[in-house]
């Protein structure tokens, strides 16, 4: 059986400068070389398998998936700071846990969710200063960031707690970076006591979270909101989730539901403002819609144009750009051999600009997406991964953007004195910084 193009070790450590600064280049320079798929070895334990070919990608995510896991960097390493929520766990637990939290996110649930999510949007965007080129990416990551907090504690008055919460998030999100992208100096990070700080941080969130959760328990009022969702779900035996998981999925849902979503409207925003046509087709759907505001679920499925602009940022800058799993069974692929413990790294970045699936990759077309052209992209479009383990927040994270593009284009105009939008591919792929003018309309 033919085996796939393997780099060496060597040549690993050769260039292991501008792997590091620029992991995203290295990837395309050996897929031109080598095609869709190759190998690196990295000593003996685990072979990495890289690729950005859309039908293995498939064949890991959904035909095969029971083949495979999440691998250590998000079982293990994202998880000592996050709890074993759905997102960094497996198995038995992943399943029973995917199973209690995914109807909060239904589409008929997120419709009682639709007014407080467009109060925490509205509320952040005030603080947009017309006029002045200033770096957006702090406000989104707010707006992100209460967002996801609004859903879970609507009626609490906690912003004190949730600026701490999220201080800790990022900051373990940074070291979390660090260690990813100098595994040879994670003893150094132990011995030097940042892992230990980092992970004092998580207890404190831990205890935050465990006080609003207390609180809401003895409280006697509905809310209707997810954290509401999360206390009412049962295991099969009838019985509710304890306190130390609802932490753990609580911590997991901010961890994943704010920074992917602020960096695909960072990048929205940037891409507006260097299209000012699309900008202004946007503002004319605005203009043009005939649903009251109040309705704002079928307000925002009106908004055909703008949704199609958000799905072909993502297909430019997909915020979950590399999706990580590890094999555990023997299995193949188109012939070729992938052993038990092969690190797979599925390039969502690549498979979006490749060029024998797109025309123009490189061009931001919204049009593309236009229902009316009747493409199914299905089979090469992953922004929020594929499977059973796809994204349970997809519907939550197109509302929320398609609102807050919505309320930014109705009053502003948007322009920007970058060049050229650079990214920085860390866990998720951000913009390296957003500098953006608004001005009123
Ligand atoms: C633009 C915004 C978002 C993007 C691009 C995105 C992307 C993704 C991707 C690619 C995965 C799959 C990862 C994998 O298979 O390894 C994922 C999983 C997940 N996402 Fe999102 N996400 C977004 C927003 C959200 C939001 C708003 C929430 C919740 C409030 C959320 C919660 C989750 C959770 C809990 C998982 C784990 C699901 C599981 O493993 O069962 N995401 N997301």
């Amino acid at each position: 059986m033919k085996s796939l193009h393997t780099i060496s070790q060597l040549q690993i450590l050769i260039n292991r400068k501008q792997i590091l600064k620029d992991p995203l280049s290295f990837h395309r320079e050996n897929f031109e070389k080598y095609g869709d798929s190759f190998r690196i070895r990295l000593g003996r334990k685990h072979p990495v398998i890289i690729t950005r070919n859309p039908v293995f990608i498939k064949h890991v995510l959904q035909k095969q998936h029971k083949k495979y896991q999440k691998s250590p960097i998000q079982t293990v390493d994202l998880a000592k700071y996050i709890g074993y929520g759905i997102l960094t766990s497996n198995g038995e637990h992943w399943r029973t846990h995917r199973r209690m939290v995914q109807p909060a996110f239904h589409k008929e649930k997120l419709k009682n969710l639709m007014g407080t999510i467009r109060v925490a949007i509205q509320f952040e965007l005030q603080r947009i200063a017309p006029n002045k080129t200033h770096d957006v990416f702090p406000l989104m990551r707010d707006l992100a960031f209460q967002v996801v907090a609004k859903s879970l504690f609507s009626s609490a008055d906690i912003r004190t707690q949730m600026e701490q919460l999220q201080s800790i998030t990022e900051s373990n999100q940074q070291m979390l970076v660090k260690e990813m992208r100098q595994p040879y100096l994670k003893w150094w990070f132990y011995l030097n006591g940042s892992i230990k700080k980092h992970l004092n941080l998580t207890k404190k969130a831990q205890i935050l979270l465990h006080e609003i959760i207390e609180e809401r328990r003895n409280s006697e009022q509905e809310n209707d909101d997810l954290l509401d969702m999360l206390l009412q779900a049962r295991y099969e035996d009838g019985s509710p989730m304890p306190q130390k998981q609802l932490i753990d999925e609580v911590m997991i849902l901010f961890t994943a539901g704010h920074e992917t979503t602020s960096n695909a409207l960072s990048f929205m925003l940037l891409l507006l403002a260097k299209h000012p046509d699309i900008q202004e087709r946007i503002h004319q759907e605005l203009n043009k819609i005939n649903v009251s505001v109040d309705d704002i679920m079928q307000y925002v499925l009106q908004l055909q144009y703008t949704k199609q602009c958000i799905e072909e940022t993502m297909r430019l800058y997909p915020p979950g750009f590399i999706i990580d799993r590890i094999s555990i069974a023997h299995d193949e692929f188109n012939g070729k051999k992938i052993s038990k413990n092969t690190l797979l790294l599925l390039s969502v970045y690549e498979v979006h600009k490749h060029p024998d699936f797109w025309e123009s990759p490189e061009k931001f077309n919204p049009n593309r997406f236009d229902a009316k052209n009747k493409k199914d992209y299905s089979d090469q479009y992953f922004p929020f991964g594929a499977g059973p383990r796809m994204c349970v927040g997809n519907n939550f994270a197109m509302f929320e953007m398609i609102l807050t593009i919505a309320e930014i284009v109705k009053k502003y105009r948007i322009t920007t004195p970058l060049e050229k939008i650079e990214i920085n591919p860390l866990i998720t792929l951000k913009p390296k910084e957003v500098p953006l003018t608004f001005t009123e309309r």
